[in-house]
């Protein structure tokens, strides 16, 4: 009787490991594994726990033998738990990652952004210009007196040079002045000083003004300065290279309006207007060179002569684009950005 106990119990202990084996061998992920283990090896209710209780059972010289192969067969069946907690973690961690691809689902769409209208229009205007013989030149933000002023024939006591009509800047170690460029016409003084006529360059780029911000103006924004110096060269030139510029940019034939102004550093000045879907607008300034500029660069005023123009890039885009809020550029609405899209990509 005892021993059959004993045999029993060594049965009972043989056919739980078979079945920890067989079911081991079945389970495919981690949930089931642990079910698995609850169900062998659990504190409370486990298969093994159940079978160890038999133990007591055992009559008292079959103790220590039942004992020994409980403790053979718990480790087997631990470590057939651990080997198999094993193969899950690694080889399968990859598949289970692959297998959360639902290659079904719909893609998520990709947002595009665009190209800023500025940086378009800008882009578009180095394009029209170079087209018409132009080469597209740079020059700096921060600029000194003499680019900004002095070389273009701006006197000290000129308005322009107010301090509350720029941005003059304090750089420590300079022994110059220097203020952030209230104009694009810095960059014909650079070009010239450095290069003999002839000259057709176009210099795009930011300008600065202590303006309050309305539906027109910004303390920032951006002027095309073209400069054409060669012989012969007349205001009709002038008016025809801005008609054509125009022509191109906006598309259709545009007219040039030019009205008697002044700037110091052309003679004679104009405003330039242009009409477009029968409205005049103010586009920018223009005129011929003026001798003293030419004088100021080392260039002969009696041999050289050309023509400059400066046109407000926001202006254009915003007639070209149809904005009627220049601000707008400029406050980072998507909703606003996102309408131009593809449109006037050089
Ligand atoms: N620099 C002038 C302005 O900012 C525009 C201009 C450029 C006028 C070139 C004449 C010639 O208003």
């Amino acid at each position: 009787m005892t021993n059959f106990n004993l045999d029993a119990f060594v049965a009972d202990l043989e056919s739980l490991r078979s079945e920890v084996e067989q079911t081991l061998s079945k389970v495919s992920d981690v949930e089931s594994l642990e079910t698995a283990r609850v169900a062998f090896l659990g504190a409370k209710n486990g298969r093994l726990k159940a079978i160890q209780k038999g133990l007591s059972k055992l009559g008292r010289e079959d103790k220590p033998a039942g004992g020994k192969q409980f403790n053979a067969i718990k480790k087997t069946v631990e470590s057939l738990f651990s080997q198999t907690s094993v193969r899950m973690e690694s080889p399968s961690k990859g598949a289970k990652a692959i297998e959360q691809i639902d290659v079904t689902l719909p893609g998520s769409s990709i947002r595009f952004g665009s190209v800023h209208p500025i940086t378009q229009t800008i882009r578009r205007v180095s394009s029209i210009m170079s087209n018409l013989g132009f080469e597209v030149v740079d020059g700096p933000e921060v600029e000194d007196q003499w680019h900004n002023f002095e070389a273009l024939a701006i006197p000290d006591e000129h308005p322009a040079r107010d301090p509350l009509d720029n941005f003059y800047i304090n750089v420590a170690n300079f022994d110059r002045p220097v203020l952030l460029r209230s104009q694009t016409s810095t960059v014909q003084i650079r070009v010239m000083e450095h290069r003999k006529p002839p000259l057709r360059i176009v210099s795009l780029g930011r300008v600065y003004r202590p303006d309050t911000a309305d539906a027109t103006h910004y303390p920032m924004f951006h002027q095309v300065e073209g400069l054409l110096i060669e012989p012969g060269t007349t205001m009709a030139h002038l008016k025809s290279v801005l008609r054509s510029f125009a022509s191109s940019f906006l598309g259709g034939d545009v007219r040039v309006r030019f009205r008697p102004s002044f700037f110091p550093f052309t003679e004679p000045s104009v405003e330039v207007d242009m009409e477009w879907n029968g409205r005049w607008i103010e586009m920018g300034g223009a005129g011929m060179v003026d001798p003293a500029v030419l004088a100021s660069v080392g260039y002969d005023p009696n041999e050289v002569c050309g023509f400059a123009f400066g046109l407000g890039v926001e202006r254009i885009a915003a007639r070209r684009f149809g904005v009627a809020d220049i601000r707008d550029f400029y406050r980072n609405d998507i909703r606003f950005l996102e309408q131009f899209h593809d449109r006037g990509q050089a």
